[in-house]
């Protein structure tokens, strides 16, 4: 399917600024008459249908105890939702779609991170999404120290259930660069390590390259 728009996606290590970053990119483009270009979304769910939102509740419930597989499963039925009311018509539209999370946190977290295995769920989500890739990804990588200082703000204080966390984000970042190192030219990395007007910056100049903005 050639698309007349262009589907951005975020992804990022916690405590990295992706949310932030996402608010502060919304302002901007208000406060340069360029929002209407813009269509915003976010994983798992979908900004535009309560029945994929209904699965995201599902997911994030920690009542519930699914395997990694039927979790890459659920989080790929949301995609499709999100796909099918959401951004292919806005895409179709000529929109730039800019969505915070992707596939590639399946890869990393159900995938990698998970039991359900990398082949696995790249399957999964090719059938689930009709491979649909995105233009670029913008992944803001962050050491896994700073990321648990910046969580837990406690800079000189590391309990042991915080220094359990630094190991769970050292695994975390290595699958993420696991992915890109299977994709590179997908990829637009960004130290995420600076203060956020920084990092501001950073988004605006990769966004401007591309002919984002
Ligand atoms: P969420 O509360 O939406 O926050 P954030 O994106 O700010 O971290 O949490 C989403 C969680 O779901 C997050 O821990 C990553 C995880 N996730 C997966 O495990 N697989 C996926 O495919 C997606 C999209 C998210």
């Amino acid at each position: 399917m050639k698309n007349k728009g262009k589907f951005i996606v975020i992804e990022g290590m916690d405590g990295s600024g992706k949310s932030t970053i996402i608010k502060m990119f919304k302002k901007y483009l208000l406060d340069n008459n360029k929002l209407d270009k813009f269509v915003f979304t976010r994983e798992p769910g979908s900004t535009f249908s309560k029945e994929a939102e209904k699965i995201r509740d599902l997911i994030l419930d920690n009542e519930n105890d699914f395997s990694s597989t039927v979790d890459a499963l659920l989080f790929a039925t949301s995609r499709r939702i999100n796909l099918e009311k959401g951004i292919w018509p806005e895409l179709e539209k000529g929109k730039v779609v800019i969505s915070d999370r992707y596939w590639h946190s399946s890869f990393v977290y159900q995938g990698i991170l998970g039991k359900a295995g990398l082949k696995e769920v790249k399957k999964i989500n090719q059938i689930a999404t009709k491979n649909t890739k995105p233009n670029f990804v913008i992944f803001f990588d962050l050491e896994p120290q700073i990321s648990i200082e910046r969580l837990t703000n406690l800079r000189n204080h590391m309990d042991r259930l915080e220094s359990m966390n630094v190991n769970y984000y050292i695994k975390l970042r290595k699958a993420y660069w696991e992915v890109i190192n299977d994709n590179p030219s997908t990829f637009r990395v960004i130290d995420a390590s600076c203060q956020i007007d920084e990092l501001f910056e950073k988004v605006i100049n990769v966004l401007k390259d591309e002919k984002v903005i």
